[in-house]
């Protein structure tokens, strides 16, 4: 049922897609479904359009289905980057990173006019931060950078387990070269104070907290899409 969802999120996310437009495109399995129906439009209806994708594996799915790829070098300002979450609350506000390509979804959506997040119904949270936060970080200084993020969590009161995420025995690398913290924090009740407190820490490259670039929103549930934003 969930997979159903998620593919009428992107079918309905699709709509907004016009002649000539500069897309993103996410990473994960409801952006899979986004990539797919793109691809089947634009064969459908020689729909031009150029993508940036957010990840190797998006990458690759846009090439084997057929959508235009282009690079943030060659188009810098893209028009709408349609992507996934791992929670969206009722401000828009994001935790992405579970499929580990938080940093380029990030700049992707960054250099984006709009985004519009697709999400089954289960993403939908009153507060962030049940899902783990990931967080980039440099492989140099890691137990350094681990221990700065430790101390500024006790710092504000937060208790945490801090995991650095793994790939069968070895480190998760992410296609930046990094590697990422997935911090247990249950609740996040100020996500603008912990976004700006963990940017400044050294090592930290970037935090799946995205504030102020979700435009709008497509869930998903069993009795229809809701829009929010
Ligand atoms: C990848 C992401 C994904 O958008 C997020 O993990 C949601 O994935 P899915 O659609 O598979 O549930 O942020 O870094």
């Amino acid at each position: 049922m969930s997979d159903e969802l998620k593919r009428r999120a992107a079918k309905r996310a699709l709509q907004a897609v016009r002649p000539g437009m500069k897309l993103g495109l996410g990473t994960g399995s409801t952006a899979e479904h986004f990539v797919r129906l793109l691809g089947e439009r634009i064969a459908a209806e020689s729909l031009e359009v150029v993508c940036v994708p957010t990840s190797e594996a998006t990458r690759n799915l846009a090439q084997e289905v057929g959508v235009p790829i282009t690079t943030l070098e060659h188009e810098p300002a893209l028009d709408l980057t349609v992507d996934g979450a791992d929670e969206i609350d009722s401000q828009l506000r994001l935790i992405k990173g579970g499929g580990g390509a938080l940093l380029r979804e990030k700049i992707v959506a960054s250099a984006s006019t709009r985004m519009i997040v697709i999400a089954d119904e289960s993403k939908h949270v009153g507060t962030l931060g049940r899902f783990p936060l990931p967080v980039e970080v440099v492989p140099f200084g890691l137990a350094a950078t681990r221990r700065a993020i430790v101390s500024l969590l006790g710092a504000r009161g937060l208790s945490t387990s801090l995991e650095l995420r793994q790939k069968g025995n070895d480190p998760f690398v992410t296609d930046n070269g990094n590697y990422i913290f997935d911090l247990k924090l249950g609740a996040i009740d100020e996500p603008e104070r912990l976004a700006a407190d963990l940017s400044k820490i050294p090592g930290v490259v970037e935090h799946g907290l995205f504030i102020g670039l979700c435009s709008g929103a497509v869930i998903a549930a069993p009795d229809g899409e809701e829009i929010l934003g």
